[in-house]
């Protein structure tokens, strides 16, 4: 019996499987606006047998994109374009998911981005930016919790709040980027957990609610995997039911020694330190892999990226590799065999 296409629940939703397409910007959007290439690109996710699809990183102001054609949910139009697309994944039978995202040091093309402190990300390109006031504390945890209802109307059943990565919320919890003074720097899960509260406050109580760390910053006086679960700790009271996690992001560095599942133990430290349900993977591509992870409980869901961008179809291919059960969409019964 597969664990790995067995059904796991989340907050108050089920996914089929345990399998969520990770979420990937693909930097094709005008205005935040969702279009036939994003229908096509997730809808083709969905058929192929993924549990949970997730929408890439979609910004909740316009000055939290990474770029100018990152999807956004600042406003109702961009909500209406998302709707058909969740509607269509969840007509296939997978969880509609969005990740909600603020860019802070990392929005490349604003010339003024917003961060904890005026500490620019070091690679080229990218702008000094502004320390936040307490007024943009309050306007982007406010934009959070907007974009998150909005996600909500438009049919989307799980939204994760980026805080991965070197983005906004990561910035805010790690000490190399956030050197503030304030009640924010001198607690530092402070902002995230109110952009959570926030985001839960404003969703209805049976959409679920997840959050992405990097579990680690690959440097130097950056955060540790211990650091990061007290961290996520102190923010889950505020309504987290599902951890999703990465790494890096923070600081220009690759990380060192990397292989099939790498972040594996990353998921299982988190799950084990904060007794929520987590999302792991990274470089996973074989079936077999993917299975020992759920199989063995070291992450409750496994999320794939690049494997999903080269063969939607990855988990009907799976299932069979692993002489599992999965849906396949009706009008393509004919193939199963
Ligand atoms: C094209 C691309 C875009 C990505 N965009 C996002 C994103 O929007 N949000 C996010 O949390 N991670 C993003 N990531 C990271 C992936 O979610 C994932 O963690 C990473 O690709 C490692 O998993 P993989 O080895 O299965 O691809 C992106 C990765 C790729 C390849």
């Amino acid at each position: 019996m597969s664990v790995l296409f067995s059904p796991v629940v989340i907050g108050r939703q089920t996914a089929r499987n345990r399998i969520l397409m990770a979420p990937m910007c693909m930097y094709s959007a005008r205005d935040g606006l969702a279009g036939e290439f994003h229908r096509v690109h997730y809808g083709a996710r969905a058929l192929g047998g993924a549990g949970v699809v997730m929408i890439e990183a979609t910004a909740v102001e316009p000055r939290g994109r990474i770029s100018d054609q990152d999807l956004g949910l600042w406003n109702d139009a961009q909500a209406e374009a998302l709707a058909p697309i969740a509607r269509f994944i969840a007509e296939q039978g997978a969880l509609p998911a969005i990740q909600i995202a603020h860019a802070g040091r990392k929005a490349q093309d604003d010339p003024r981005p917003i961060a904890p402190a005026p500490i620019p990300f070091d690679a080229e390109g990218y702008n000094v930016p502004a320390a936040m006031t307490g007024d943009d504390i309050a306007a982007v945890a406010r934009a959070f919790a907007d974009a998150a209802a909005r996600a909500a109307r438009a049919g989307f059943r799980l939204v994760e709040v980026h805080a991965a990565h070197g983005y906004l919320l990561n910035e805010f919890l790690s000490p190399l980027t956030n050197t503030r003074s304030d009640a924010y720097g001198q607690d530092r899960a402070r902002f995230p957990r109110e952009v959570v509260a926030a985001v839960r406050a404003a969703l209805p109580d049976d959409v679920a609610l997840g959050m992405r760390v990097s579990a680690v910053d690959w440097a130097e006086g950056g955060n540790t995997v211990e650091m990061v679960a007290d961290y996520v700790r102190a923010i889950a009271p505020a309504g987290l039911e599902i951890l999703h996690v990465s790494s890096g992001g923070l600081v220009n560095v690759a990380p060192p020694r990397i292989h099939p599942g790498y972040q594996i133990p990353f998921a299982e430290q988190l799950k084990t330190a904060t007794g929520l349900p987590v999302i792991g993977g990274g470089l996973v591509e074989a079936p077999a892999l993917a299975e020992e992870i759920a199989a063995n409980g070291r992450a409750d869901l496994v999320f794939l990226g690049r494997a999903l961008l080269r063969d939607p179809f990855w988990p009907l291919r799976a299932a069979r590799e692993l002489c599992a059960e999965a849906a396949w969409p009706t009008q393509y019964l004919r193939a199963k065999r």
